[in-house]
């Protein structure tokens, strides 16, 4: 798949503020600081899109951009962010519960884990609810050029193995500073729409 255009829509503090029309959405979630914000500008193909920052909590909104005026791409707020006040976390529970539950254009999720660290409890969480409902997704390992070559296949094998997926399970290596894992990544995500186009 190639990138011919790319755009922020809009940000929604909710599902009722989320865009009305049919278009396909692939939304991006993982836990705060994971590098999700990163993915989406590398994936795009654009510096700045959507706001990376080292300030784990960046983004507290549903974000969604419009890809070859065909699909939407809705970068979602990281979860864990320990320091979060207990409200805003109860909020952003509720608001990702609905996002997830209710969403009918949602197609596909791309889950996004650490390549450096044992999976978290709401990554194990994450992942139980993808397979529960069903919902397709692709696993990341974000910031794979932080690995040297030695220790790559066993921090991977690592990641699937406590998560408990599948040998079949989609995961993709992936770097935003090198772009290691964009091509495989469209291409998972240009399978995922076709699945449903074709459905
Ligand atoms: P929230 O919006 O807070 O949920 O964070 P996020 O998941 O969107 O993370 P973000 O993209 O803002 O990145 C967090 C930090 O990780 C930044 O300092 C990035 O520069 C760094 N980072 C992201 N991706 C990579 C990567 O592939 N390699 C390396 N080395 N660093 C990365
Ligand atoms: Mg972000």
């Amino acid at each position: 798949m190639n990138i011919d255009s790319v755009g922020f829509v809009m940000s929604a503090g909710g599902v009722p503020e989320c865009p009305p029309g049919a278009r396909a959405e692939i939304a991006m979630s993982g836990r705060s600081n994971v590098g999700k914000s990163s993915l989406l500008n590398s994936l795009l193909g654009h510096k700045r899109l959507a706001k990376v920052s080292n300030t784990p909590g960046k983004t507290q909104r549903l974000n969604y951009f419009l890809v070859n005026d065909q699909f939407h791409v809705v970068d979602l707020p990281g979860y864990g962010y320990a320091r979060a006040p207990g409200s805003a976390r109860n909020q952003w529970g509720q608001m990702m519960q609905g996002y997830l539950r209710t969403r009918r254009q949602l197609v596909a999720v791309i889950q996004l884990v650490d390549s450096r660290h044992a999976p978290s409890r709401e990554d194990h969480e994450m992942v139980r609810w993808l397979r529960d409902e069903q919902m397709p997704f692709c696993l990341v390992a974000t910031k794979i050029d932080k690995l040297g070559q030695s220790k790559r296949q066993s921090a991977l094998r690592a990641i699937t193995g406590a998560l408990e997926l599948p040998e079949t399970q989609p995961l993709v290596p992936y770097s935003s500073h090198t772009g290691e894992g964009r091509g495989a990544l469209l291409a998972w995500i240009e399978h995922a729409l076709v699945t449903v186009a074709g459905s």
